[in-house]
């Protein structure tokens, strides 16, 4: 049964790929939810710190990879759903630095993080949350347990002082928020939030936050003026 559902789901991605509905290529406008700010100090981000690598949890359409593709670095994803994952696969044959894998987040960090070249330079943009899964907590402890080298990006936080920022929020100790990071019993880091206000963003105005574990590629964000250290 489990086997006709997922086969179902698999066909219904590689059909809403087939048919080019651009809502569904772009389902909030652009990549990074359409945020230019972001956008630019993402960019930024992997040039100033000379991130070598990237890593996405939650793939959805593919849109945010297919952004982060450009940039020509290797570059991995991952979703559960299996309707997502084909469309998202099919969208991202073209990019050979593109591997899109179907497992959830955490299992799929594990199996990575064990074995990977301790002088890669990792940007993680964390945005597996949804409709109650909320694997954030498991996602950090895995990342800081074997991979300080890195800039950890999270979708849909709360930014405390602009309550114009969205967030997600899936009831307590479920909200993306400063003191659910600050319950995960991680290791030291460094945190920032956009210097943009939310009401001079664009697109959906969904909050993030920055974090690093490394003292160094701290010393790396202070210095971008579309951050702000918190
Ligand atoms: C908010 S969407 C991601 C949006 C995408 N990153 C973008 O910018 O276009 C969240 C996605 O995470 C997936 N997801 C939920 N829980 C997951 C998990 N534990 N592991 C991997 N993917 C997960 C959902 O199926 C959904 O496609």
């Amino acid at each position: 049964m489990n086997y006709i559902r997922q086969t179902i789901r698999a066909l219904k991605g590689l059909t809403d790929y087939a048919l080019r509905d651009h809502r569904k290529f772009y389902p909030w406008g652009f990549a990074m939810n359409g945020q230019t700010s972001r956008l630019e100090a993402v960019r930024q981000i992997i040039y100033a710190a000379g991130i070598n690598r990237i890593i996405e949890t939650g793939t959805f359409r593919g849109t945010t990879t297919e952004w982060f593709a450009q940039f020509g670095l290797p570059l991995e994803t991952v979703e559960t759903d299996q309707r997502f994952f084909y469309f998202a696969k099919a969208r991202l044959s073209r990019f050979s630095n593109v591997e899109a894998h179907l497992d959830s987040s955490v299992s799929f960090l594990s199996k990575r993080l064990s074995h990977a070249d301790r002088r890669d330079r990792i940007l993680f943009y964390l945005d597996a949350h949804w409709e109650n899964s909320l694997p954030l907590r498991e996602e950090l402890q895995v990342i800081f347990a074997n991979h300080t080298n890195s800039i950890i990006v999270i979708d849909d936080f709360n930014v405390r002082d602009d309550t114009d920022y969205n967030y997600d929020d899936y009831g307590p100790d479920k909200a993306l928020t400063l003191e659910y990071i600050e319950n995960s019993n991680l290791p030291p880091y460094c945190a920032f939030y956009p210097a943009t206000p939310a009401k001079q963003e664009t697109g959906m105005k969904s909050g993030w936050i920055v974090l690093t574990p490394e003292p160094e590629l701290a010393g790396v964000l202070r210095a971008l003026a579309l951050l702000r250290s918190i």
